[in-house]
Parts: C-alpha cells; structure tokens; sequence
C-alpha cells in the first residue's frame, strides 16, 4: 500500500505515451532503459495471457477515517473519489463473466459508496466469491447483506489497546467497532459463516506488542482468523531495528494462537527478517505471480496491477478498453521483469501472501 499519487481522473484517461512516461518516471535509473524498452515492444500473440480470475474494484478513493500509515482520508470524505455506477456496471458485464473472485476495495473505504449494496448484489447474482477489506464502520444492514452475499470480510484492526486503536483509527470509537464486530459475528455465525472472518493486522513501530492482544481479542469475539500484513513505506529501515521486538511479539502472538485456535498467519518475512513454522504462508517477494492473476479496477477506470496497489499503470479502461490494457505491451513488460532482479522498486520486499483467501474458499 502506498500514499495516493495523483490519478488522472478523466473518462478517457492519458495516452499510451503519458502512462509509459509515468510509470518510466519513478524507477531508479539502473532500471529504467530495460523498462523503456519492454513498455515499447510489441507483444506476440503467443504472449498473451486469459482475462485474470480476480478483479479488485476500487469503489472509493477516499475514507471516513484517517488513518496515519495511509491518508487517504486526509480531506475527509470526497464523493468525487467513489467509482460512477457506469463504471461498476462496464467492469461487471465485461469482466465478471470471465473471473472468479472479486474484492470490492481500493485504498479507501468501499462501504461508503451509496448504491455499495447493488454492488454485493451484482457479484451475488454473477455466482462469484466476493471479499472486502473494510473499517467496518458500516451500518448493521451492510454487514447482514455482506454475510448475505457470503463475502470473505477482512476487518482491518491495528491494536487491541483501545486508546493505541483510537489513535491509528481516527476518529472511530473503541468501543463502537468492537461491538460492530461482534455483531458481524453474531450474523456470520448464525450463516454458519464464521470462517469467512479475518482480522487483518498492520504491523508498524507503534503496534508491535500489540499481537498477541489482537490474537486475545479475535478469540474472544469469536473471529478465527488473524492476518498480519506490514505496512509499507518508503524507507524499511525501522524493522531491522526493531526486529528482536517484533520477534519476541511473534513468540507470544503465536504461543496464544495455540491456547486459543485461532488461525494466525503470517508472512514468511518481514522486512529483512525471515519468518519460518506455524501459520507463515509464501509472500509474492519470493516470486509473483499476480500480473497473471489479478488486475485492479482504480475508482477512474485506470487499470494497474496487483492488490498491494502498485501504482505501475496499464492503460484505462475507457480510453484503451480492456484487452488493450490486459494484453498490451504496457503490461507484459511487467510480467517479463517482475520476477527479476530488475522488478519494480514496489515489489521489492513485497508481502503480499498467496492462499489466504483461497483456504477460506474450500471452507465454503
Ligand atoms: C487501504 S485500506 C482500505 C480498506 C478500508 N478502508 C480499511 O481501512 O480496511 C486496506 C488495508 O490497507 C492497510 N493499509 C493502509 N495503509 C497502509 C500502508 N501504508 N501499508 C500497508 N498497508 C496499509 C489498512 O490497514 C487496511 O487493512
Ligand atoms: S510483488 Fe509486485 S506485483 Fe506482486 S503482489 Fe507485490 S507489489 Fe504486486
């Protein structure tokens, strides 16, 4: 995840010209001629790969909350940010028929949007496996149509000391959430649903010796499952000197995991430091194979890469329509270097971890 560059928000987007400019722009020199030039060469049609199974729909570029390590809700929230309909409706008859599994989140808060329970619906009707990452500040009739809609729900949950919680959540209330939470329990419970429940944890410095509390506090609500992602920024360099910290958290996060049942996974590292046993899934830095398998839908039509919101671009969906964007030679540079030593500087040291989502589909 990353702070929001500055999207062209146009029905037509840029040109061709300007997306590989702008994704050229932000690689370190070394890198950039090798980009260049695969951005530019025509694509054979044996090169070109099926329509992905998961589309990630950004609904919202903006938030209710304002969260510290993201601000995409910096200015409060701005209607002009969520997706048009219009937009929702083309990505729906063109490319649902073609995917699996969607996530109806971007970088900012997708329950915002007024029409978001046409939305569940829509992928409902499609038969399609639905996911959402979300601040849960949702009214209690968008968590029962969540559960209705038989979604995996990622409640996004940075501390379990409240006043730490409050301070990474502004302005939400402690209190409230947690009784959101159980409530999307209660719902999820009762639809013999409780597996698709996750907290999703953001290690950063002020939240370390907050594991083992988030571990205490799935359990209690009665939520199974704990994912830790690691917050990305530009510089890394904290977790080297925190690692014996972050270490030690890991320990009692994971001894408590065991007394409670609750499924803790992990990322097989975190910033330099390897993580091994029970609970650690594969992370994309060890190979990706995303571009394969996903594309995400920005809230402007842009489409771009992967669900770590990697901001490469690959054309707009308006102005190039899909295959182009798909199939071009725009995205297949990405897919012939991204598993190289010349990567995107963004994949470097990524987290993403592959099976999460998939073990809770065979529990469907
Ligand atoms: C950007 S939010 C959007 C969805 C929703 N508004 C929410 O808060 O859950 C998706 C997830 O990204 C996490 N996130 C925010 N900023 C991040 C960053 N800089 N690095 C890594 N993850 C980040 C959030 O904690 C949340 O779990
Ligand atoms: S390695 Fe790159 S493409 Fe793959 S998930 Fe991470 S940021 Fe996305």
């Amino acid at each position: 995840m990353h702070r929001a560059l500055p999207l062209i928000n146009q029905t037509r987007g840029a040109n061709v010209l300007e997306i590989v400019q702008r994704n050229g722009h932000v690689l370190p020199s070394d890198r950039r001629d090798a980009w260049m030039s695969e951005m530019t060469r025509p694509v054979r049609s044996a090169e070109r790969v099926p329509w992905p199974e998961r589309i990630i729909l950004e609904l919202a570029n903006t938030c209710n909350l304002d969260c510290p390590m993201c601000r995409v809700g910096e200015f409060g929230v701005a209607s002009e940010r969520f997706m048009s309909r219009d937009l929702f409706e083309q990505v729906a008859d063109e490319l649902f028929p073609h995917a699996r599994e969607v996530r109806l989140n971007g970088l900012g808060e997708a329950t915002l949007v007024p029409w978001f329970h046409d939305c569940l619906e829509r992928v409902s009707r499609a038969g399609m496996h639905g996911e959402i990452i979300t601040n849960l500040t949702c009214d209690d009739e968008t968590i029962s149509r969540l559960v209705a809609a038989r979604f995996v729900v990622l409640v996004s949950w940075d501390a379990a000391t409240p006043s730490l919680f409050e301070k990474l959540r502004r302005p939400a209330r402690f209190e409230s959430q947690l009784a959101k939470l159980r409530m999307l329990f209660a719902v999820a419970d009762s639809a013999k649903l409780r597996d698709h429940l996750h907290l999703l944890f953001t290690l950063q410095r002020g939240n370390i010796d907050e594991l083992s509390g988030m571990v205490q506090l799935a359990a209690d609500v009665g939520i199974p499952n704990v994912l830790v992602n690691v917050v990305k920024l530009q510089d890394e360099s904290w977790i080297a000197a925190v690692a014996a910290r972050i270490e030690s958290a890991l320990d009692d996060a994971r001894a408590e995991a065991g007394r409670t049942g609750v499924h803790l996974t992990l990322p097989d590292h975190i910033g330099p430091l390897r993580l091994h046993g029970s609970g650690v899934l594969p992370s994309s830095a060890a190979g990706c194979d995303r571009p394969l398998r996903e594309v995400v839908i920005r809230w402007n039509g842009e489409v771009t890469v992967c669900n770590m919101f990697n901001p490469y671009t690959y054309g707009h969906l308006g102005r190039h329509g899909f295959e182009r964007c798909w199939n071009g030679s725009i995205a297949q540079a990405f897919r012939r270097l991204v598993n190289t030593h010349k990567k995107h500087p963004y994949c470097e040291g990524c987290h993403y971890v592959h099976g999460v989502y998939e073990q809770t589909r065979t529990i469907l």
